[in-house]
């Protein structure tokens, strides 16, 4: 089986591509190109996801395309700590412990603590765009996540935009196919990145002022104390937090409006219906997750469906076919809030590693929709979109979202996605 993660058709509709993976008897296979194992299959993916013994996290940020040896040696200088998402037992349970005593998990929560910060961000924005003209909404989709995770960690909001390109270009380097040249690029970004976390908290545990957001936080939670987290174990975790806040969250707002703007009647509901609103943001996640593809390494030989995967194995665990599977979801690929089981979706994960900022993501969503559809009712996808994707076999965001106002056009976002909502 080939996933082909960065070829053309997969790039406009990964959906094409799992509907035939989901369609062949075995849900576990091996890619030759990618030199890794698939895993697809609700079932399976939420057993791989949720099982931490005989799948392990280790190799989760380990690039999927073999580095030349300039390009992996700069990268050596990215020497973070395992924590979190990069962790296993039992680092990850003492690194995940502390941001679930630190970081509102629930929604009500996240509305309390960041619900403010999130709404003047949100306007902020759209304030900003010029009345009329043309725009690339991608430009919101990254900008809103990208400053909330900055407010949110306590990070300089004046270094925003490098810390987005250095993300970028680490995010290319583990997901991406990236040519000689641009993986060399690439390690530079990432080592800066990660200097650059490192650099701030180590500035702030010297001061002996913690700071604002999270950092602080964590570093009062440190209290100069290495056995409860070290300086560079705060680092690594806001590492892992500035990038998992902004890219995953760009994505899946991206792909929420251009559901809701390739329908108007989807656009004027989320003005004013809550209850679709909430509707629309899960079908967007079960429907276009925004990671549909994750990294995981077998620890022992392991039997799925009747194939063994040896130990040591690499394996693309497919959330994207998980979202699509026909036997939990009738007609997957029809965009349709208001269907059965909609919340069973993986788009967050599974057991342990269960994202720890979904309540902060869906709260950026249901804020920003709700907003754009407001101000803004008489928005519509600009004539002759059609959706591109970045190259990538984890990241689903698209590379631009044109809207123009009063453009009186619908246009299809997806091969087959269309339905419509019902009142
Ligand atoms: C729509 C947006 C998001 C999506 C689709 C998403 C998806 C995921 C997924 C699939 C995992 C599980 C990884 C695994 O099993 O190894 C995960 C973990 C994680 N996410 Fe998110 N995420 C989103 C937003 C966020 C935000 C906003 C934050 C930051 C506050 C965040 C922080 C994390 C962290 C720290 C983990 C690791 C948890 C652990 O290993 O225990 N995510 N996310």
């Amino acid at each position: 089986m080939r996933l082909d993660p960065f070829s053309g058709p997969y790039s406009r509709d990964p959906a094409i591509t799992w509907r035939r993976i989901n369609a062949t008897p075995t849900s576990i296979s091996y890619d030759d190109d990618l030199e890794m194992w698939l895993i697809a299959g609700h079932d399976n993916v939420h057993a791989v996801l949720s099982d931490t013994t005989r799948f392990s996290n280790a190799a989760t940020m380990l690039p999927i395309t073999a580095l030349t040896a300039d390009a992996g040696d700069i990268l050596a200088g990215l020497d973070a700590p395992a924590v979190a998402v990069t962790a296993d037992r039992p680092h990850h349970l003492r690194t995940r412990a502390i941001l679930r005593a630190l970081m509102p998990t629930t929604a009500v929560r996240a509305e309390q603590q960041w619900g403010p910060l999130v709404a003047a961000r949100t306007d902020e924005l759209i304030t900003g765009m010029k009345a009329g003209e043309p725009t690339d909404l991608m430009h919101f989709a990254v900008q809103l996540p990208l400053m909330v995770i900055h407010d949110v960690l306590g990070l300089p909001t004046t270094a925003a935009q490098q810390v987005r390109a250095w993300t970028g270009d680490f995010a290319d380097l583990v997901w991406g196919k990236p040519t000689a040249d641009a993986q060399i690029a690439h390690a530079y970004s990432s080592v800066a990145l990660w200097r650059h976390c490192a650099d701030i908290v180590a500035s702030r545990a010297d001061s002996g002022h913690n700071g604002p957001g999270l950092i602080g936080e964590l570093l009062r939670y440190r209290n100069n104390d290495d056995t409860n987290l070290t300086i560079a174990e705060v680092a690594a975790l806001a590492l892992n937090i500035v990038g998992a806040g902004w890219t995953t969250t760009a994505g899946a707002l991206g792909n929420a409006l251009a559901q809701a703007l390739a329908d108007p009647s989807r656009w004027a509901l989320l003005a004013d219906d809550e209850h679709y609103l909430n509707l629309h943001v899960e079908e967007t996640l079960r429907h276009s997750p925004a990671i549909d593809g994750w990294l995981r390494l077998t620890t022992t030989d392991v039997t799925l469906d009747g194939v063994t995967i040896p130990a040591g194995s690499r394996c693309l665990v497919l959330i994207g076919a998980a979202n699509h599977d026909p036997s939990v979801y009738s007609e997957p690929e029809v965009f349709d809030p208001r269907r059965s089981r909609g919340g069973q979706h993986l788009a967050f994960g599974a057991g342990p590693h269960y994202c720890i900022g979904a309540a902060l993501a869906r709260l950026e969503l249901t804020t920003a929709l709700r907003a754009l559809a407001r101000r803004l009712p008489d928005l519509g996808l600009a004539a002759g979109f059609r959706q591109q994707f970045k190259a990538s076999a984890a990241l689903r965001q698209l590379t631009s979202l044109p809207v123009q106002q009063h453009p009186a056009v619908r246009c299809p976002v997806a091969h087959g996605t269309s339905a419509a909502p019902r009142p």
